[in-house]
Parts: C-alpha cells; structure tokens; sequence
C-alpha cells in the first residue's frame, strides 16, 4: 500500500470514494473546495503512485496548533487490511512534522469500527457531542476524540 498526498484535481474520485462510505456523500465540488482551503489536505491510499485506483482517503485541516480529521473513508472491498490505520497514522506523522500539538475529530456512537480504529491510533475520548448526527431522523450522539502528537502513540 502506498499513500500520498491528493490535490483538488482528484475531488470527483474523492467523492466517488466518500460515496461507498456515507449516506449523505459530499460533492466533488464541496471536496474540491474542502482541499483547496486553508490548512486543508488530502492523503490517499492506493496500491501504485500514481494510483490508479484509490482505496482510501483521509481530509484534514490544521488550525494553529490543532488539527482536526474532516472525513476517513476505506473502499467496502479494501477494509480490515491496514488501509484506514495507515492512513491516520501518516496523517497524523505529516501534523506532527509540522509542529501541531494535537489531532481532533468526532465518530458516531454507533461506529464501533472507526472508534475502534481511532483507539488503537492512539486517541482518547474527550467529550461527547448531543445529539451530533442525524441518521435519517435519528439522532446519535458523537465522540470527540483527541490523539497527543507529542506523547500519544504512535
Ligand atoms: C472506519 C474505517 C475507516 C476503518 O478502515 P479499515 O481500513 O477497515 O481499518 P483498518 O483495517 O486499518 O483497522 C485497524 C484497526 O481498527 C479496528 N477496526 C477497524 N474496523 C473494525 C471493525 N469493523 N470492527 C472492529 N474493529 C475494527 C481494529 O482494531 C483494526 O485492527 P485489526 O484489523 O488488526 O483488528 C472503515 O470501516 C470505513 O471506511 N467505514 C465507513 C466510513 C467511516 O465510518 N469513517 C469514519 C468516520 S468517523
């Protein structure tokens, strides 16, 4: 598995991918814009450089001293194989070199996947959010989650 950086050119693939994933998917054009903004980017993951089929994505904006992961999707096909792991450990590599100090992002009550995933990155709870989601009409509560770069694993 390689991953690397993608810019706004790949904003239609990104959000094919993101489609698989999410019931309310984001645009190319919301992506393309997402990516071009400040302190935005995109990681992705694919099996040559360039791929020529990518199997995941990670977006992300830094703020200062603080990061925040905007989306993590991994292809239905691609998962349970590192793919997602991989990609927020680069992520959160690439803010530490940076000099952020530490890494946000929220995850569904309901998505034991992603909060599994995120607690063996190395991210601790630190608060809840009421009521965050609407899944068609119902509401789910979110967990913020924070990873350390500075004493966190990795
Ligand atoms: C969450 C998601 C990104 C995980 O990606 P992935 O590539 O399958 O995850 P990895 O293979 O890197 O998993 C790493 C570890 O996370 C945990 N994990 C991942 N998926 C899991 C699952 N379905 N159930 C339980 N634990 C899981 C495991 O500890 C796993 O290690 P292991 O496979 O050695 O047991 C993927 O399921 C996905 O795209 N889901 C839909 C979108 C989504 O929910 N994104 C997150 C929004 S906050």
């Amino acid at each position: 598995m390689r991953i690397m950086p993608a810019g706004p050119e790949r904003a239609a693939e990104l959000s094919r991918l993101h489609a698989l994933s999410f019931d309310k998917p984001w645009s190319a054009a919301e992506i393309e814009a997402l990516i071009g903004g400040a302190g935005a980017f995109a990681l992705v993951a694919g099996e040559s450089s360039p791929p020529d089929s990518i199997t995941g994505m990670i977006l992300a904006r830094r703020l200062f001293e603080e990061a925040e992961i905007l989306t993590l999707a991994v292809a239905p096909q691609a998962r349970r194989q590192g793919v997602g792991q991989g990609l927020t450990l680069a992520c959160a590599d690439l803010l530490r070199g940076a000099g952020v100090q530490s890494l946000f992002l929220e995850a569904g009550v309901d998505n034991p996947a992603a909060l599994a995933l995120y607690q063996a990155c190395g991210f601790v709870e630190a608060g809840r959010r009421r009521d965050y989601y609407d899944r068609g009409g119902r509401k789910v509560d979110a967990v913020v989650m924070r990873l350390d770069l500075n004493t966190g694993r990795p």
